[in-house]
């Protein structure tokens, strides 16, 4: 057997074993199959496993946002291009993450909090356009960057997202209105830890019985690290993994120190009492981080 179809089979086996074998342990039936379909996409993303029609999918986001890299319409004091380098998810690991989630969870409904210009959403939506299946309900409270994210999907010849545009409070019961059960809940709006604790207690009533919470930036500053405590010991998310894909590889003055990039992810089994936490570290993954950036934007988006 080759030996990179060895190392790939080896990764996989460690994604599978961390996620499921600890001594303590004996999952619930819906807890154990969306582990297994969790470990799927992770090794997606990390062993490059498409198809070809899913590489395609990819490729048309990645085209895009090679065009935002150089879009100076102006969004207030900023432009799309700074929007898309400064606050947009990076393509590789954790757009193709969020892709591959939607690929193997198949989820009917997903509601994402943080819309900005439609870059996170577009990798949620393209999974969804590709099972055929599903919605996404995006949510931004800065209404300029509307217009944009409706563009986004519109380029992309998306039609499974839906923009609303306000502050959450008011708008996320017209999102439940239109969505509930949720099956996936992506937060990635203000990274801060009352409003982000606060939405999971509004959301959750409103989640399926079996659902997906997951959590971006869970490292970003001492109030997200701290929100994410809160999460791991909260009953209600059975379930909590910490997820770094790649070494810790840059200083972000945004950050608190060195960053590794980390995602929280939630299993929630509204019937099941397991409570569980594990970290995943994955490091042998190299994340293309706002690649797209472009040093003359800087001084423009200062201001923003
Ligand atoms: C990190 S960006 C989201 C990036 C996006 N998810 C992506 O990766 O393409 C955070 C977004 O949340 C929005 N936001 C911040 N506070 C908000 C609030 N209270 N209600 C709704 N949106 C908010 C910001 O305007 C910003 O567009």
């Amino acid at each position: 057997m080759p030996n990179f179809v060895r190392k790939k089979r080896l990764i996989f086996s460690l994604i599978v074993f961390s996620l499921f074998f600890q001594p303590e342990v004996r999952a619930s039936t819906a807890i154990h199959g969306i582990l297994s379909k969790i470990a799927e996409a992770i090794n997606m993303v990390i062993n490059d496993g498409y198809s070809a029609q899913e590489k395609k999918y990819l490729d048309e986001i990645h085209k895009l946002r090679e065009r935002y890299s150089t879009d100076t319409l102006k969004i207030k004091n900023a432009t799309v291009a700074y929007m898309e380098s400064r606050f947009s998810m990076p393509h590789h690991p954790w757009g193709e993450l969020l892709f591959s989630l939607v690929r193997k969870l198949k989820p009917k409904s997903f509601l994402e909090l943080g819309t900005c210009i439609g870059i996170s959403g577009a990798y949620v939506t393209a999974g969804l356009e590709m099972n055929n299946k599903g919605k996404m309900l995006t949510l931004e409270h800065f209404l300029p960057l509307v217009p944009v994210a409706n563009r986004t999907f519109k380029d992309l010849n998306f039609s499974r997202a839906i923009v609303l545009g306000g502050e959450i409070d008011s708008i996320l019961f017209k999102a439940f209105d239109e969505l509930a059960p949720i099956d996936i809940a992506f937060d990635d709006h203000i990274h801060e830890e009352k409003p982000v604790l606060k939405n999971f207690d509004l959301i959750y009533p409103f989640l399926n019985e079996v659902a997906v919470y997951l959590f971006d930036d869970i490292d970003h500053n001492v109030e997200m690290k701290r929100a994410w405590k809160n999460i791991q010991n909260d009953k209600r998310a059975n379930i909590t993994i910490s997820l770094a894909l790649g070494v810790p590889y840059m200083h972000h003055k945004d950050y608190d120190g060195v960053v590794r990039p980390r995602i929280g992810l939630v299993i929630i089994d509204k019937k099941s009492q397991e409570k569980r936490h594990t970290n995943l570290i994955i490091d042998s993954v190299t994340p293309c981080n706002h690649v797209y950036f472009n040093k003359n934007n800087l001084s423009i988006a200062n201001n923003f």
